[in-house]
């Protein structure tokens, strides 16, 4: 039985790891993306091999960078989201996933993410909200 970690930034990349759970063989990796995402991962396996299980989480805030962190944080059982909830702005009814790939894609302050989602645009209650998945998705 096998369990797969996969992280997206819509259209663009997709990270997908999969985890044979009764073989206990090394998590299996699949990355379909642009050149950045594969140049990082490609520099991650020369330098750091091919258990996945030892690479260090990448700490810049490229969004192939955000990605990768995501998957190896989910694959290390370490992916604690600061807000769970669907919808984040109920204003606008902007679900949490747009608001999170926003992030990804380079809306790194509250504005741009403002701008790109509609998201914090009226009452203001979600802003708080959209300030920690900023928060939680930069390092
Ligand atoms: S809940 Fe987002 S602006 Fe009101």
């Amino acid at each position: 039985m096998g369990k797969v970690i996969a992280v997206d930034l819509k259209s663009r990349d997709h990270i997908e790891i999969e985890i044979e759970i009764e073989l206990e063989s090394a998590p299996r990796l699949k990355v379909i993306g642009c050149n950045e995402l594969l140049q990082l991962v490609r520099g991650y396996q020369e330098k750091f091999g091919k258990d996945l299980s030892t690479w260090p989480d990448p700490t810049g805030n490229r969004h192939s960078e955000i990605l990768l962190r995501e998957a190896l944080l989910k694959l290390k059982g370490q992916w604690q989201p600061p807000y769970s909830e669907a919808e984040l702005c109920h204003c606008r009814s902007v679900a949490t996933q747009l608001v999170d790939q926003a992030i990804i894609g380079g809306a790194h302050t509250a504005e741009a993410v403002s701008r790109q989602t509609s998201a914090s645009t009226a009452c203001g209650t979600c802003r708080p909200h959209v300030e920690e998945l900023i928060k939680f998705r930069l390092r």
